[in-house]
């Protein structure tokens, strides 16, 4: 009888071991050191040394230079935004950390701080990483963002080039200052303004062959110039399936049209990739098939741990062009089983998911993972 039932849990067991797709890792905790978040990641023997993390981008990674601007329609620097952030809003347009903080994490570095919330009479600025990024903005260098003061990626770019000037300053030798640059990772998460708000507008005046060959070309000169600046390890993500967000998935179906423009942009943007590597000797490009990472998602939410892929966490939505959470509105009970926080942006634990998976898994992340990309 008991051998029987040994059996049985055996089999039982092995029902489970071979169910084994399931990926569900809970969001760790917010004040998580480098060694306990490796090892949570049971990745405690690896070494993941980074000098410096730059963010650019748009609201899935902006960490508050939207409070710096002055327009209030885009603002999330208000309860329930930072929920989970210890409490605190942020600027941030989720409950918790994005992408870009777990990276931090992983390295062992502080959150890289709004560039914008840096006062401009202090010539020291932290070498330690910054972020550039700014809730909806995209590449096109004219029409690529919601309001004509968001700096879109071109903007972004030359306010790096402002930061590296005082770097340079900083580390006075020049040897140790490339050395310092080439090590760095540079995190670009900036495509859906592009695809989504700009899209139809274009489209009056271009084809969708030439009007993304448009954005290429306009990305491909921010790239150039971070790797003129010493940018060697450049981190680019896919545009994800925008069809999904839930201000453009009303009657519970994706909108097929947007996820379409990505599944139309993202071959075109990893040939550019390909392209760009043989032109640049030394860069170290890393293309993340974002739009796998949800679309997996989307197929099989229960295994990723969430419940809920199309509403949003936050259950009333001003109906603004941005989408926003309502000030202290009532939230879903459980904010780790939704994949999106507001009506656009993600949850915490949709972020934690996509660092994970670039983290190690090279079916998302060409030509290399991150861990690959730090350790060459
Ligand atoms: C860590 O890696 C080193 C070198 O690969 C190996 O010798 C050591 O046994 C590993 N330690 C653990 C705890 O796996
Ligand atoms: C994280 O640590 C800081 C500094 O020690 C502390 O002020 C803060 O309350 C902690 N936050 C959480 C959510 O534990
Ligand atoms: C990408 O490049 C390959 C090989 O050169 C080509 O066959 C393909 O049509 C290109 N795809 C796009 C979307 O440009």
């Amino acid at each position: 009888m008991n051998a029987m039932n040994c059996i049985l849990n055996l089999f039982l067991f092995l029902q489970i071991v071979s169910l084994g797709s399931a990926d569900v890792v809970a969001v760790p905790p917010f004040n998580i050191s480098k060694a306990s978040i490796l090892k949570y990641l049971s990745l405690d023997n690896i070494t993941f040394d980074l000098p410096a993390l730059y963010v650019f981008g748009d609201n899935f990674v902006d960490a508050g230079n939207n409070n710096y601007l002055h327009i209030p329609e885009i603002q999330s620097n208000y309860s329930p935004y930072g929920i989970d952030f210890g409490g605190k809003p942020t600027g941030r347009y989720t409950n918790g950390r994005t992408v870009a903080d777990f990276i931090a994490q992983f390295a062992g570095l502080p959150f890289p701080p709004p560039v914008l919330s840096l006062s401009k009479q202090d010539k020291r600025v932290p070498q330690t990483g910054l972020n550039y990024a700014s809730g909806y903005s995209g590449i096109n260098w004219i029409y690529g963002k919601l309001w004509d003061q968001i700096p879109g990626l071109k903007e972004q770019v030359e306010l790096f080039g402002k930061t590296r000037k005082k770097l340079q300053r900083q580390f006075g030798c020049k040897q140790s200052f490339s050395n310092y640059m080439s090590k760095s990772l540079f995190f670009i998460n900036t495509i859906t303004f592009d695809l989504d708000f700009a899209w139809g507008g274009m489209l009056y005046a271009y084809s969708e062959y030439y009007y993304s060959q448009l954005i290429l070309k306009d990305l491909s000169d921010q790239l150039q110039t971070l790797y003129r600046l010493g940018a060697r390890k450049i981190v680019v993500n896919n545009a994800f399936p925008l069809g999904c967000q839930p201000h453009l998935n009303k009657g519970g179906d994706c909108y097929k049209g947007g996820n379409e423009r990505a599944l139309f942009f993202n071959p075109m943007l990893s040939n550019f990739t390909k392209d760009l590597r043989s032109k640049l000797p030394g860069l170290q490009l890393v293309l993340v098939d974002l739009y796998k990472i949800f679309e997996d998602v989307f197929e099989s939410p229960a295994s990723y741990g969430f419940t809920q892929a199309k509403d949003p966490c936050c259950s009333q939505i001003e109906q603004l062009i941005a989408a926003r959470c309502i000030a202290n509105v009532e939230l879903c009970k459980d904010r780790n089983s939704y994949v999106f926080f507001d009506a656009i942006n993600p949850t915490e634990s949709m972020h934690f998911l996509w660092a994970r998976r670039l983290l190690k898994d090279s079916t998302v992340s060409y030509p290399i993972n991150l861990i690959q990309l730090i350790q060459s």
